[in-house]
């Protein structure tokens, strides 16, 4: 192949001159004279026409023999073609066959169970709906990275393997961690954060998570991937500023770079671009309660809200909603108590809109240290783990606030997922581990 090797997306500059494609064909139709081949390359997809007037009869019959996620390298003409998804197809002129399986490629066009494509989540990723969904993935995740850069966050890594309960002792995934006992899967690096908070004023972190919960609903993974970012000095009010500003900048990011994907996916994009087009909306968990009971919820006071509680509520707004100081005894054991009434805490869960519910957890925490001890015992967590932690709040203890936001529930709302399983790559629940 001598013509130079491009890639898909870079075709525009290219029209009219030759180049080479390296992908595979994800598609093929022939007539006698002309065959069809469909070929991604990973940043896209092309058509790519051989007509057998313009290649050797050898190449012609190879290009029949192809099956399907064949790998190839061809060699032809870049025509405008304002139908085609990239806007241009290829002429052929030349094709060299890397690799022609020998096996019929299992997914198909036609309809497949959901077990069925989870069980080759390897060869699913090549479609292009996974496709257009990882690509937001990445732009929620460049997103976040760039916007906390530019608020002049720093990024500062959080353990996995740790020895301290960051949330909760229910669903934790323990191990057994040579002679020092047991190490917990980190379920947050927020504890790491505030820490690092003290250090460096303005600090986030990014990793995956783990939670042990046995939830088997659309919006539980046991693995997924947060960004949490934690402000010394930033209170409840500046901390929930954040997060919208946040919010508004990673879906305007979407918006603007990733279209027609969001068509592909045949998101309502401008439910979306109303979403973050106005403030976000604020209630407090009090009238939470009130607006679910007048919906025809039986929810009683001081109970955390369930997914449905959560879609009902978020169906009422356009534009995602603050749902804000909940009761203590639902949280976790480190927020900040309500200046005025002991039983809540200053803490926001931001819901997105058109039913998704909670996509952020966040909270000003205790930095009172005797609040906080009498807390970690009220949790009957074990102390003795927590001596860094009090720490924290011995040395120059200060106000501080902070969120932790799950990629993946971001992503289905953006994407408009049925099910959160598709936002990850490799999706971890109770019943799947492989691939
Ligand atoms: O509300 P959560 O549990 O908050 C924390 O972990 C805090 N320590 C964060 C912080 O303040 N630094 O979780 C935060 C977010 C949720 O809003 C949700 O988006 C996501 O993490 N999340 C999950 N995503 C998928 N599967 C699960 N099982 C999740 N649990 C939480
Ligand atoms: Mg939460």
């Amino acid at each position: 192949m001598e013509a130079p090797w491009i890639r898909i997306c870079e075709l525009a500059p290219h029209e009219g001159k030759r180049v080479t494609i390296k992908g595979w064909v994800y598609n093929k139709r022939s007539s006698g004279k002309i065959h069809f081949l469909q070929v991604r390359d990973g940043s896209g997809f092309i058509q790519a026409v051989m007509e057998r007037s313009s290649v050797s009869e050898e190449l012609f019959a190879a290009a029949k023999s192809l099956w399907l996620e064949a790998s190839v390298e061809i060699e032809g003409t870049v025509r405008r073609d304002d139908r085609a998804p990239s806007g241009f197809e290829l002429g052929v002129t030349d094709l060299r066959i890397v690799s022609n399986p020998t096996l019929e490629y299992p997914i198909s066009k036609k309809e497949h169970g959901i077990d069925f494509l989870l069980d080759h989540r390897h060869l699913w990723l090549r479609s292009r709906r996974q496709r257009c969904i990882m690509a937001i993935r990445d732009r929620v995740i460049l997103s976040c990275r760039n916007f906390l850069h530019s608020k002049g966050f720093m990024l500062v890594d959080s353990p996995i393997l740790t020895g301290s309960i960051g949330e909760g002792a229910d669903g934790l995934f323990e191990l057994d961690y040579f002679d020092l006992g047991k190490a917990y899967l980190a379920q947050t690096g927020q504890l790491y954060l505030e820490a690092a908070a003290a250090a460096y004023g303005r600090v986030y972190c990014f990793g995956p998570t783990f939670r042990a919960e046995k939830s088997k609903t659309r919006r539980h993974l046991t693995e997924f991937w947060m960004i949490e970012p934690e402000a010394a000095f930033f209170e409840h009010r500046d901390n929930m500023a954040l997060q919208e500003e946040m919010v508004s900048h990673l879906v305007k990011e979407v918006l603007e770079h990733h279209e027609k994907d969001l068509v592909f996916l045949e998101r309502d994009v401008d439910a979306l671009a109303r979403a973050v087009d106005g403030p976000f909306h604020h209630i407090t968990y009090d009238e939470a309660v009130k607006l679910l009971h007048k919906l025809g919820s039986d929810i009683p006071y001081g109970d955390d809200f369930g997914g449905d509680d959560e879609t009902m509520l978020t169906q009422q707004f356009q534009r995602p909603v603050f749902v804000e100081c909940y009761p203590k005894k639902v949280k976790a054991f480190y927020m900040k108590q309500h200046p005025e009434r002991e039983d809540l805490v200053l803490c926001d869960d931001l819901l997105a809109p058109e039913g998704y519910g909670e996509i952020i957890g966040g909270s000003q925490r205790e930095d009172d240290l005797d609040l906080l001890l009498s807390s970690i015992r009220a949790h009957n967590l074990p102390e003795e783990s927590y001596s860094w932690y009090l720490d924290i709040r011995r040395y120059g203890s200060f106000p501080h606030s902070g969120f932790g936001m799950g990629i993946e529930r971001a992503v289905a709302w953006i994407c408009g997922l049925k099910h959160i399983r598709e936002a990850i790559p490799w999706p971890r629940t109770i019943y799947r581990l492989n691939p």
